[in-house]
């Protein structure tokens, strides 16, 4: 992507440049490309400005990394909401790892020209999926110092704020302002989501959205589908965006 990127951002950055490269990019799609043109094509579909951010983004980080948490179809899908939701305020993201969802959120920010990401993680990682955070020993017990060289790559760590605990204990000290895309993504139990949702959703603008990553799992699904779609506060939309993605609406305030 990193090639794709220095390719396209020259011609991406003039107006009409998009309709170009989306042809080049369905014809190499159409000779069997794979994941990167999939997604290199579906980001030609954002706005302009949206489609330079991502531009810009691409040479710098490496979307698909081994250490990032969301696939492709999934990241784009988060950032073009990030991009494209009409309420302003900040970001947060509960559970960031090392940063690459985040790199794409504070992209987002910085195309609006407005708001920063909160990104809440002990980076520590977790023990709830068994070995899937083994990896965290390969950063040396702790992911914040390739978090913040991550962000730094990204030329976003103007836009980012990394708030260093348990989402459980941040809440209270939450120094942004109101929110107006709450990612939640940390602890992926039953009680674990449920808690989040609790402490974190309060914050969040009349109109903000609650984005649950990971719906794929019991738990999460669980209490999305029990829970938050039972809540009278909450406007069950956009709904599922994407595969393992589902998005709701906090409902303004009579
Ligand atoms: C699935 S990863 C986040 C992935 C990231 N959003 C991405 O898209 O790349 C989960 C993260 O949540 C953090 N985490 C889990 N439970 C937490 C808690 N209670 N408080 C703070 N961080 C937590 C872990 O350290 C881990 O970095």
């Amino acid at each position: 992507m990193s090639f794709l990127g220095k390719c396209y951002y020259p011609i991406c950055r003039p107006r009409g440049g998009n309709a170009l490269v989306r042809r080049l990019v369905w014809g190499l799609r159409r000779l069997g490309g794979g994941r990167e043109f999939r997604m290199a094509f579906d980001a030609l579909d954002l706005d302009h400005d949206a489609v330079v951010g991502l531009m810009r983004l691409w040479p710098r980080i490496h979307w698909s990394s081994g250490d990032g948490m969301m696939p492709p179809e999934q990241l784009l899908t988060v950032y073009r909401l990030a991009v494209e939701w009409p309420v302003p305020g900040d970001v947060v993201e509960l559970g960031a790892w090392v940063g690459l969802t985040t790199s794409y959120l504070a992209t987002a920010c910085a195309v609006r020209g407005a708001g920063r990401v909160y990104a809440v993680d002990t980076f520590e990682g977790t023990h709830e999926n068994g070995d899937r955070y083994a990896s965290v020993a390969k950063f040396g017990g702790s992911t914040l110092p390739e978090f913040q060289r991550r962000i730094r790559r990204a030329g976003v760590e103007d836009r980012v704020e990394a708030l260093v605990g348990y989402t459980q204990d941040m809440a209270g000290a939450y120094p942004g302002g109101p929110i107006r895309l709450l990612l939640i993504d940390a602890d992926h139990s039953y009680a674990g989501v449920r808690r989040d949702f609790e402490l974190w959703s309060p914050l969040v603008a009349p109109g903000g959205l609650i984005v649950f990553h990971d719906y794929l799992m019991d738990d999460v699904a669980r209490f999305v589908d029990g829970e938050v779609r039972a809540d009278s506060g909450i406007e069950f939309a956009p709904g599922h965006v994407v595969s393992n993605v589902v998005a709701v609406t906090r409902k303004p305030l009579r």
